[in-house]
């Protein structure tokens, strides 16, 4: 049974196929051609924290491959509370040809994958967000035509965003340097468990260092879901480490600026980066419909 739990689930040659599979189904959907590789085929999601992205492009992808999206309200459900998780992979994967999840810790994702018979796709835990590293690296290849081409410098929290790029990047052999401020640093040793070499990675309390020998700069919110807490704390300790116009100037030339988003402009990204036609945040918020329509019809093809 084949998952997607983090980038570590795919070789490099099966992430290249998905990347080309997902840039052919962008070109044909523009073309209008019907698609029907999903056909009476259901996809069960549960979101046990907020989206926008994730949910629309989820089931909007699914109904593009004639086939059917239903999002199971975890307020309805209340796992782990009326029913153990467990037990809810069992029953869903019953009924559902594939899951996306999206929850907090990584072993209850694991968990549940243990126990269902379908395919299941990790749409954000709090250690990992392969579907975003997947729109990441097919954002990034359109904009510099080749993944040769690109040096991604990531700004500010090592989290379950900064995790994806590094797997992706390391199996990509894609140069990647992060700078945090310290005590948000990556954390090495997780991703070493998930097959990275770590030693290739940049890594700074540094934005300046890590800007200057990069073409993408990239960042994410100071404050995830579920750290809400600490917040205060966190808009003090990350002072500095921002995306702005000074910091795109130190960037390599014609480098372009990403953010999985949502943005918090004034904190992470100033406004006028983020307004800034160096900045590509939309089209990394649709390509998440390409690269996971072609991620779910990838794992299903892996069940015949
Ligand atoms: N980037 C992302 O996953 O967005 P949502 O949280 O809105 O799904
Ligand atoms: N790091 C953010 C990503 C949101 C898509 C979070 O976990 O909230």
């Amino acid at each position: 049974m084949r998952h997607l739990l983090s980038i570590a689930d795919l070789s490099t040659t099966e992430i290249k196929e998905i990347l080309a599979s997902a840039v052919k189904m962008k070109a044909e959907l523009k073309t209008g051609a019907k698609e029907n590789c999903c056909s009476r085929k259901t996809l069960a999601m549960i979101f046990e924290k907020d989206s926008l992205r994730t949910r629309l492009s989820f089931e909007i992808g699914m109904t593009q491959m004639g086939g059917h999206a239903i999002n199971i309200g975890a307020t309805q459900i209340k796992m782990r509370q009326r029913e153990s998780i467990e037990d809810i992979a069992q029953v869903t994967s019953r009924f559902a040809d594939i899951i996306m999840i999206r929850t907090f810790a990584d072993k209850d994702l694991q968990d549940f994958a243990q126990n269902s018979q379908v395919p299941v796709i990790n749409g954000l835990t709090d250690g990992f967000h392969p579907c975003q590293a997947m729109a990441d690296i097919l954002t990034a290849q359109e904009h510099f035509k080749s993944l040769d081409n690109i040096k991604i410098a990531y700004i500010g929290d090592g989290n379950n965003v900064s995790n994806s790029l590094a797997l992706i990047c390391d199996k990509l052999n894609i140069p990647f340097a992060i700078a945090t401020p310290k005590g948000y640093e990556l954390d090495c040793k997780l991703l070493q468990q998930y097959g990275a070499d770590t030693s290739k990675i940049l890594q700074s309390n540094d934005v300046n260092q890590v800007a200057e020998c990069s073409n993408i700069l990239y960042t994410d919110v100071w404050t995830s879901m579920g750290q809400e807490a600490e917040k205060e704390k966190r808009l003090k300790d990350f002072k500095g480490y921002q995306i702005n116009l000074n910091l795109i100037k130190k960037a390599m030339p014609n480098a372009k600026v990403m953010h999985c988003l949502p943005a918090h402009r004034g904190e992470e990204i100033s406004a006028d980066a983020m307004d800034s036609d160096y900045c590509i945040a939309y089209d990394q918020a649709e390509n998440r419909l390409h690269a996971q329509k072609a991620i779910v019809r990838f794992l299903l093809e892996q069940q015949n």
